[in-house]
């Protein structure tokens, strides 16, 4: 790790949600030098193109928040997910192999069957049920292939700025007095990408190593139901806006029916980050 300035750090897929946060929080730390690529400047599918961007920038650390995370749109057609997903993050760990770059990268309990009562540990078992899954799933096998160099975060449902995602459209939908129509029987732990991306500077700066899981603390999970019931309480509309429904009525790319993650590993190394998801959110549809 001889020519790599420690100082500065390459963040891919700059403009997603976790990107994003990413950069906002990495640039509150004026000795740091950010060098935020979008698709645009940086498409991780193109192999010559991320090893000579690394080979010129040097950065002392990369974080991947390049990714296709459109599940519905990767179970019609998986061979985009297929190429961003497994062959971008094959080409992210081939030029921090051959750079000695450290790479964090991220996952998501997609990877799992989803089928446990208990949550998931960084080290069960793999068993994709939707193809978006099987694409994560290859982008993690290909980086554990090539470069030992990486932390890899697998995290929970997310939401903030930058993206559709569900808590914005159900806050949106309810303070508006519509419906919204959510599934009773999914489990998962809501997350507010603003901490994840917290939690990954944080293993990056430590060159932690290997798996983690993160998101915010929902204890035995949450379901979308209950998550919009909450979004309705914090904005002050009826929870009776919410049509609880079952998963399979929505029609959709599956789902785990069972996403929680067990954040032992993470609270061990860095207790005092996780926070419950009633606050998080609270925070950040009050917008604090
Ligand atoms: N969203 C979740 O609920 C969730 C849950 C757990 C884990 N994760 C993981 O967290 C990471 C970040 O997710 P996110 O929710 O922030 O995703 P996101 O909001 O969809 O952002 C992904 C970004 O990657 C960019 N991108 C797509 N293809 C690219 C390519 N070929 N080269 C470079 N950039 C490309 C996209 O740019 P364009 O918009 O221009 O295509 C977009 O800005 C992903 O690894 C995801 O699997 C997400």
């Amino acid at each position: 790790m001889t020519d790599n300035n420690s100082d500065k750090i390459m963040v891919t897929g700059c403009r997603g949600m976790v990107g994003r946060a990413v950069v906002d929080l990495l640039r509150l730390d004026g000795d740091r030098e950010v060098v935020a690529l979008d698709r645009q400047a940086l498409d991780i599918t193109d192999e010559k193109r991320v090893v000579e961007a690394v080979g010129d920038l040097r950065p002392g650390a990369i974080i991947n928040a390049a990714a296709r995370t459109d599940i519905d749109a990767a179970e019609a057609d998986v061979h985009v997910a297929l190429a961003v997903n497994g062959r971008g993050v094959r080409n992210l760990a081939l030029a921090a192999e051959r750079y000695h770059v450290f790479l964090c990268h991220f996952s998501c309990a997609e990877v799992f069957e989803g089928k446990s009562s208990t949550p998931y540990r960084e080290w069960d078992d793999h068993w994709p049920r939707s193809r978006y899954g099987e694409s994560k799933d290859a982008g993690e096998k290909m980086l554990a292939a090539i470069w030992d160099g990486f932390v890899l975060i697998r995290s929970g449902w997310l939401y903030g700025a930058g993206r559709d995602n569900f808590v914005d459209r159900a806050a949106a939908a309810l303070r508006a007095g519509e419906k919204v129509r959510a599934a009773g029987d999914i489990i998962g732990a809501p997350t507010y990408a603003g901490d994840l991306a917290a939690a990954a500077i944080t293993l990056s700066d430590a060159r932690a190593r290997g798996y983690y899981h993160f998101s915010n603390d929902a204890g035995d999970g949450v379901s979308p139901a209950e998550l919009a019931r909450e979004i309705a309480r914090l904005t002050g509309m009826p929870e009776t806006l919410v049509e609880e429904v079952r998963e399979a009525d929505l029609e959709r790319a599956p789902r785990p029916a069972y996403a929680v993650l067990r954040l032992e590993k993470f609270r061990e190394m860095l207790p005092g980050l996780v926070r419950p998801w009633r606050d998080a959110l609270a925070a950040y549809l009050s917008g604090s």
